[in-house]
């Protein structure tokens, strides 16, 4: 059992690793990106008010984040173990996870940060072209992870959970680094 989460500025691999390992160690992958844009396909009351922050690179705001998140551990497929990708984004959405994980009597494995330098993750998401990924929405999500998610790394470090993995390197080599520090 294994409960993983993947910091990681946009761009870092932090969804192709999860999806990786979620059927290595068969645990769901939690991705709220991925949570929030079937959202906003399908017109939901969620998707309409997260599209124009997502459209703008911003983050959408805790409130509509949080209780998702809860439900979403809550699920039966959730019980042996996850992988949270892009979550938490900020310090109150950690300090929330950790109360919850507290509650429930739960902690944390590994908290795994890929590390990759801005021109990469630039070249990476330009050539994805999802609908976020131009050129202005991607520097508006670089100042944001700079600014909210760079904090998240200290609040892990601090609790001796924190393992950094190199994400600039072919996508095999990244897996092999992240099994590594995972099962040391
Ligand atoms: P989210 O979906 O989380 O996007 P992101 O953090 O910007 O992450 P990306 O999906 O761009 O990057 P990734 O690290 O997963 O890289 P990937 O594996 O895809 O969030 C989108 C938006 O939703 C946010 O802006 C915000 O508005 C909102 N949101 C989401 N969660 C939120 C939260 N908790 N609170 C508030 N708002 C929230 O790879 C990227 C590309 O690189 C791919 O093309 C891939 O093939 C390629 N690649 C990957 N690894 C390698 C490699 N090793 N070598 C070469 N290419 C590689």
């Amino acid at each position: 059992m294994k409960r993983l989460i993947f910091l990681g500025p946009p761009g870092a691999g932090k969804g192709t690793q999860a999806k990786i390992l979620s059927d290595t160690y068969h645990i769901p992958h939690i991705s709220t990106g991925d949570i929030l844009r079937a959202a906003v396909k399908e017109k939901t009351s969620l998707g309409q008010k997260a599209q124009g922050y997502m459209d703008r690179g911003e983050l959408v705001p805790d409130d509509l984040i949080l209780d998702l998140i809860k439900e979403r551990l809550a699920q039966t497929d959730a019980s042996q173990g996850w992988i949270l990708d892009g979550f938490p984004r900020n310090v109150s959405q950690a300090s929330f996870l950790e109360k919850l994980l507290t509650e429930l009597d739960l902690a944390a494995d590994d908290v795994l940060n890929l590390e990759v330098p801005d021109e990469i993750l630039i070249e990476r998401l330009l050539a994805r072209k999802r609908k976020d990924d131009n050129e202005e929405t991607i520097r508006r999500r670089l100042e944001i992870y700079h600014k909210d998610t760079v904090p998240v790394i200290s609040f892990y470090s601090d609790r001796n959970i924190l393992k950094v993995v190199k994400g600039d390197a072919p996508m095999e080599s990244v897996t092999a680094s992240l099994k590594k520090v995972i099962e040391q």
